[in-house]
């Protein structure tokens, strides 16, 4: 969910509707502003679905207050209804929440014991009636605030406005991110500074358990222990980037567009194209020579750049890699080596699971290593050393560039990693930065097939189930395919290693079933053919995603073939990413899908 707060000197609501544009990508399933009016009358719009909705009922009753909050909410308790949409409110007070209230029912219970009556089924209206029930006893907003943030558990972050007090907002951090910005006579509170963007990029982060009392002066920040302190303002790289689709009918075209840009950053980032080295930080936590295990865990299309990476670990610097989904890794309890490494790949650096993870690592004494895109995260923040990826926002639900930039970071990583221990010689190490610095030719190349690939989609976009089959590096990109055509297009599909075909997936085999099989001609690619012959003799439909040498060695009856240029076997994962990515865009946009914005999906979740 993505939260706002203004405090200044014209309307209100017009502004937090376009900061909530902004924040749109944390959750559409509903939106709600609150305002105080001039005449000091407390007022709320909420509507169902997307924001435009909140738009058209502002447009018919505007706001005219000059102090507000606003939420664009992601449904966790209660189904996605204007009653059940935020700001949640009472007489005393109105708060908008990300997060989860773990404790809510028996607080919930407490609370109605005590005669409060509850118009919703959130966890969120508990909080405002905690804070109301201490303020009917006496407390201050502030001191109810104070009082009530010790009781709730969970991670969340909240923001809070209360009527007949027109020139105070408080806000609250706990697992959750919030950032107050600082303008002339105007304070703001958000949950990431691309919000606060068109405002202000004077920005405080709040730190874990931090609490902020804001008026038009300014802002005082308490810790989780209710004393005053201070943290840093930082001056926000967000408003550098505009968030628009430009000539894109769609942010997620865009976004597939810009890689060879974004990936040439992010090489330049950990390459020296000079010297053909690679160029990582100087002071790493740990030693590349002495680690035997690593550990990577992630969600998502993050978790798939993890499971690539691997595949280099262990190839190209012999170190064996455990990874796995985060949400399933921070309960494991897995024994981990002493100075181990642990790596955490995330796009937003907020995902609940992922720091979860990253928390455990560090309690067991690993060096932690975070790959993310946003470098003021809460990830980002508590890893020993952070590799960001040069993606820039990414706004598009379905994460693309920042999956070939996740990519291209850790390819220069395990290079690193294999020279570190002498697995790679010098002259290995020089071939493979050539090999890399080729990324954003190839990738522009890949892009060309464009038009191919959107008449392909529409044999995909009949089909009710599609397969999806790789080998080696190829397995997690056919994991990517299905699990990026499954979330904008709606269409069953499912990745499997080409070789797991005969234990199970081949009973689904028949002319109705497309199968694309992601297959560079390389050591493996006969193995793959194989595959590829047992789907043919079942009357499976094949588009096979290859290169030149591959289109010719693939001697399978009934196969529509992609052609990507050669290229050496490293950088085929962010290359092959491309037409796996324009094949399930241009299937979403023939099936009419809202391709950035899928139903029930967000872009960066802070819920377990
Ligand atoms: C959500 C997004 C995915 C993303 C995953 C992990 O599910 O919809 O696109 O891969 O979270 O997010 P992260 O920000 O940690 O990379």
């Amino acid at each position: 969910c993505g939260i706002v707060g203004i405090v200044g000197r014209k309307p209100v609501a017009p502004l937090m509707v376009d900061a909530l544009k902004r924040l749109e990508y944390r959750g559409y399933d509903s939106a709600g502003v609150a305002t105080i009016e001039p005449d000091g009358a407390f007022a709320r719009r909420r509507a169902e679905g997307k924001l435009r909705n909140l738009d058209d009922k502002l447009q018919k009753s505007p706001l005219a207050g000059l102090i507000g909050i606003g939420h664009t909410r992601w449904a966790t308790h209660g189904a996605p209804t204007e009653s059940n949409a935020h700001p949640h409110a009472t007489d005393k007070v109105a708060v908008v929440h990300n997060g989860i209230i773990e404790n809510f029912r028996e607080l919930k219970d407490e609370l109605k014991a005590k005669g409060r009556v509850f118009a919703s089924e959130t966890d969120t209206e508990v909080v405002a009636h905690l804070v109301s029930q201490a303020i009917d006893e006496g407390a201050t907003p502030e001191q109810a605030v104070a009082q009530s943030l010790k009781r709730l558990t969970g991670a969340f972050s909240l923001a809070f406005l209360f009527p007949g007090h027109p020139d105070l907002l408080i806000g609250a951090r706990r697992g959750s991110p919030l950032a107050v910005g600082h303008g002339d006579g105007e304070m703001y509170l958000g949950s990431d500074a691309i919000a606060l963007a068109p405002f202000t990029d004077k920005v405080t982060y709040l730190e874990e358990g931090d609490w902020v009392v804001i008026d038009r002066a300014g802002a005082r920040i308490f810790d989780e222990h209710d004393m005053p302190v201070s943290r840093g303002m930082v001056i926000s790289a967000a408003s550098a980037f505009l968030v628009d689709r430009g000539n894109y009918r769609h942010f997620m075209a865009k976004e597939i567009h810009e890689q060879p840009e974004v990936m040439s950053r992010t090489l330049g980032q950990y390459l020296d194209f000079t010297t053909g080295r690679t160029a990582l930080p100087a002071q790493l936590p740990f030693d590349w020579k002495t680690l035997d295990r690593i550990s990577i865990s992630a969600c998502g299309t993050a978790y798939y750049a993890g499971l690539v990476a691997k595949y280099w670990f262990e190839r190209l610097a012999r170190i064996s890699v455990d990874i796995d989904v985060a949400s399933e890794f921070r309960y494991r309890e897995a024994p981990l080596p002493q100075n181990g490494l642990a790596i955490f790949v995330s796009q937003s650096g907020e995902t609940a699971d992922t720091l979860a993870s990253l928390r455990y690592c560090k309690a067991q004494g690993q060096a932690i290593a975070a790959v993310v895109n946003v470098t003021t995260s809460t990830i980002a923040r508590e890893a020993d050393v952070v590799l960001p990826t040069m993606a820039g926002p990414e706004i598009g639900v379905a994460s693309t560039k920042a999956f070939t930039c996740q990519l291209s970071t850790l390819a220069c990583l395990a290079v690193a990693a294999g020279r570190a221990r002498g697995v790679l010689t010098d002259a290995d190490e020089q071939a493979l930065v050539s090999a890399l610095a080729e990324i954003p030719r190839l990738a522009a190349q890949a892009l060309r097939l464009e038009p191919q690939i959107e008449r392909l989609a529409k044999t995909i976009a009949k089909a009710r189930d599609v397969l999806y089959l790789g080998r080696g590096t190829s397995y997690p990109l056919a994991l990517e395919g299905a699990l990026k055509l499954k979330e904008i297009s709606y269409i069953h599909a499912e990745g499997y290693a080409a070789g797991e075909l005969k234990h199970g997936p081949i009973a689904l085999i028949d002319e109705t079933m497309p199968v694309v099989v992601i297959a560079p001609h390389d050591r493996v690619f006969d193995k793959t053919v194989s595959n590829m012959q047992e789907v043919a003799a079942r009357g499976g439909r094949i588009i096979l995603i290859t290169d030149a040498a591959g289109a010719e060695a693939a001697t399978v009856d009934a196969v529509e073939t992609i052609v990507l240029p050669a290229m050496p076997a490293t950088v085929t994962p962010m290359i092959y990413a491309i037409p796996v990515q324009l094949l399930a865009y241009h299937t979403a946009v023939i099936m009419g899908t809202d391709v950035d914005q899928p139903r029930n999906l967000a872009k960066s979740v802070t819920v377990e």
